[in-house]
């Protein structure tokens, strides 16, 4: 008989739901939140309002898009953490009640182990062990997969994310939420080369971009008081320098984790994956390097419910349960 899952995803600003049956997705339903537009960053307790108000429609959307009946439903996958526990409380909470009330097994899902796992979903398939460079808006990582569900945190952002420089960067510069996608755009027709940043001195395989917003901060400000359209007539330039001394930091470390563990399957996940640049780095990087270089399709690379299916039936497939007692945590590693 097949398996049929049906995940929730809530830990920052997006509903998601998605139907899988046996690791084939057949919906993946997003909403978006606009209003953290006007703040220019996440307000979690409106994320939290905004998922009360979206979680059974889109959810709703997912079963009719999968066509699928809920009674057919094996078992509900939900991300516990880590993330804004205002948001991951609707997305437990729904999936408790679903779960009780259909009486079929919970699955609770950690977000990060998810954005890898999203590999999963498409072709082709990692194979093990692999190294993935996750990014995101709350996470910038270098983990060591060695089993589907046994990952190895090799290296992490000691302060920032990378998704954060960029969305903090963003708005110095006047644009809207999130702005990594805008800093991509912008970049396209910007020269790379014409502003440089500094490294800061991290140890080991770790990452810090902390003080990058403040050096692009103190940039911004001394160039505006020598010409204060300097933003209006540079922004194309400013944006390409800033992205591309992101993703140079990026591969910095990745080279060096690569190097070290002498693993050559190498995988980017997260928000961030989403980046231009960043993906033709990875693959132009794995034609110089001899590496096998796994990039994730759009969809799965922001936020999405259907990671968290594919990690459930992983889960699932191992007798990874939870139950009523669930609850979501901020926090969370491996
Ligand atoms: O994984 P994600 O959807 O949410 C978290 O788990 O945090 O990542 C969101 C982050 C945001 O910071 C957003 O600006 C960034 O991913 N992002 C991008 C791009 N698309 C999304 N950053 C740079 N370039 C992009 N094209
Ligand atoms: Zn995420």
């Amino acid at each position: 008989m097949s398996v049929l899952i049906l995940a929730i995803e809530s830990s920052c600003d997006d509903t998601s739901a998605s139907v899988i049956q046996d690791g084939e997705v057949l919906s993946n339903c997003i909403a978006n939140q606009e209003i953290h537009k006007l703040y220019g960053g996440v307000v979690p307790e409106a994320a939290s309002r905004a998922h009360q108000v979206n979680i059974v429609p889109v959810v709703d959307a997912a079963i009719k898009k999968a066509g699928i009946k809920k009674e057919n439903l094996s078992a509900i996958a939900f991300t516990r953490g880590p993330g804004l526990i205002g948001s991951l409380l609707v997305g437990v909470s729904f999936a408790k009640a679903f779960a009780m009330s259909l009486e079929i097994p919970m699955i609770e899902v950690n977000h990060m182990q998810a954005h890898i796992l999203a590999h999963y979903a498409e072709e082709p398939k990692p194979p093990l062990p692999f190294l993935c460079l996750t990014v995101s808006g709350g996470h910038t990582q270098i983990v060591k997969v060695t089993d589907h569900l046994k990952m190895e945190l090799l290296g992490s952002t000691i302060d920032d994310a990378a998704g954060e420089a960029f969305d903090k960067a963003a708005k110095l510069l006047g644009l809207s939420y999130p702005g990594g996608p805008l800093v991509d755009e912008l970049s396209k027709e910007g020269d790379a080369e014409r502003f440089t940043f500094t490294f800061p001195k991290v140890g080991e395989l770790n990452y810090s971009f902390s003080g990058l917003k403040t050096q692009f901060l103190y940039f911004l400000q001394k160039e505006e008081k020598l010409n204060n359209k300097f933003i209006q007539q540079n922004l194309n330039d400013i944006c390409a320098s800033y992205q591309q001394h992101i993703i140079n930091y990026l591969f910095i470390k990745l080279k060096k984790a690569v190097a070290h563990y002498n693993i050559k399957d190498v995988a980017i996940a997260g928000g961030v994956s989403a980046n231009s640049c960043l993906r033709k780095t990875l693959e132009k990087t794995g034609q110089e390097e001899g590496w096998n270089t796994f990039i994730p399709e759009f969809e799965y690379c922001t936020d999405n419910a259907a990671m968290i299916a594919i990690t459930g039936q992983f889960k699932l497939e191992k007798g990874h349960l939870s139950d009523q007692s669930a609850t979501p945590s901020a926090r969370m590693t491996f």
